[in-house]
């Protein structure tokens, strides 16, 4: 199968020409270069592709020193520990490549970040690395055969069976964050997992050890995962047990509340935050010490966790304004989500917003004295404004100078 037709339209022209140069270099470095990875399965898919990874059958820092050489590029970065290099191309200075050698990789700590073995192994033993069978996919862009595909694992099948189907019965074993990454592709790409695939995560998932997990990149995967903001994500993640990797026991069961919360206050929740609030309606406070999350993402349980359990007792839209004030948004959509207390939507809604007009400078003129007193009259007007008893800036006025009648006699 030939793809150089599918590369030309869902490529920029810019990136077309790009891989053109690299084409012709490559014969002249006398190497084989592939596009490779989720890219080639996205092709296929027909989904137009902003960014492509590739892999020099060999060392990719010395092509792309060979290169730049020939002042075609300025190498922008490399790591020789991986054998891998970022360029921009003379022609494309916003165009940036990522090169990557092939190369293999052991698991010294089952679970953990694997080390290269060798840089430098055939296509084939590079790609026998990888996750999925639709990510194993490799496309030359040497010039006799730019755009052919290249299939050891039968991805193309996969991609027509719409199946995720891992390519050793230990990759889960390996690198378990790939269970999580199967389940964002699932969802992302509409896939399923092969039959075999899924009979190897469950046995994973029945009897795996915490210490055979790296707990520093399942955050990552959950983060992506979550991050597509789906029920049905969420739903499989619980259903079929993959919460087991972060959580014994998960909180929130039903991915639908937290959508729907989510939905409702979405403005208000940075995009890059909403797998905070799925993974908050799912771990406790507990779980989160192995995740290593940094202070910010903390406070989010710290702050869900004392909703949770220090229930006020709420007499008034003060109270309300009181127990949420302060509080980040996103632990205040979980814990809508959790309990369906329209408290938090109410507080949301009406009150978050409300300050007084009035400020310090209008006290002061009214005779107040400077000090601890401005900032509780402030505090009052706020109250009787939140709990709906005072309107416009002249009943704040009045308030104010009631408060100080009785405060200076
Ligand atoms: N890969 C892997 N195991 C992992 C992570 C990545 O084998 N735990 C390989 C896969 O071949 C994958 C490639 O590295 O295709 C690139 O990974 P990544 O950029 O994370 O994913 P993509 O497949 O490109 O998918 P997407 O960009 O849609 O997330």
């Amino acid at each position: 199968m030939n793809l150089s037709g599918e590369l030309k339209q869902l490529l920029s022209s810019e990136f077309v020409s790009a891989l053109e140069i690299i084409s012709q270099k490559a014969d002249d470095f006398g190497v084989r270069v592939f596009i490779i990875g989720g890219v080639v399965r996205d092709l296929l898919l027909g989904k137009n592709i902003y960014d492509v990874d590739l892999v020099v059958e060999g060392n990719a820092i010395e092509f792309c020193k060979f290169i730049e050489a020939e002042n075609c590029c300025n190498i922008e970065r490399i790591s020789p520990d991986f054998g891998t290099a970022k360029i921009t191309l003379k022609q494309f200075k916003n165009l940036s490549l990522d090169f990557a050698s092939t190369r293999t990789e052991k698991y010294p700590k089952k679970g953990h970040l694997p080390v290269v073995d060798k840089i430098g192994c055939t296509l084939l033993e590079d790609i026998k690395r990888r996750d999925f069978s639709v990510n194993a996919l490799a496309l030359s862009i040497n010039k006799n055969d730019f755009g052919l595909l290249i299939d050891y694992t039968d991805g193309v099948k996969d991609i027509e069976k719409k199946e995720l189907k891992i390519l050793h019965d230990n990759s889960f074993i390996d690198d378990p964050t790939r269970i999580i990454r199967g389940l964002r592709f699932a969802y992302k790409l509409d896939f399923k997992l092969e039959k075999n695939t899924q009979i190897l995560q469950k046995e994973y998932l029945q009897h795996f050890n915490n210490n055979d997990i790296c707990y520093e990149r399942i955050k990552q995967v959950v983060k992506l995962a979550f991050s597509l903001n789906s029920t049905e994500l969420y739903n499989e993640f619980i259903n079929s047990k993959i919460y087991k990797l972060i959580t014994a026991a998960p909180f929130l069961k039903d991915g639908f509340c937290i959508k729907k919360a989510v939905e409702k206050n979405k403005k208000l929740i940075p995009n890059e935050n909403i797998w905070l609030v799925y993974l908050s309606c799912c771990i406790n406070l507990e779980d989160t010490e192995k995740l290593n999350l940094n202070s910010k993402e903390l406070s989010i349980f710290k702050e869900l966790n004392r909703l949770k359990h220090n229930k006020v007792k709420i007499n008034s839209n003060y109270d309300i304004y009181n127990q949420f004030n302060n509080v980040p948004m996103e632990s205040i959509v979980a814990y809508l989500a959790i309990t369906q207390d329209n408290s938090a939507q109410i507080y949301i809604d009406n009150l978050m917003n409300i300050t007084p007009a009035i400020n310090g400078n209008d006290l002061i003129e009214l005779g107040f004295e400077r000090g601890r007193i401005i900032g509780q009259v402030i505090e009052k007007i706020k109250e009787e404004k939140i709990n709906g008893n005072i309107k416009n800036k002249e009943d704040e006025f009045l308030l104010a100078k009631k408060i100080m009648s009785e405060f200076y006699n």
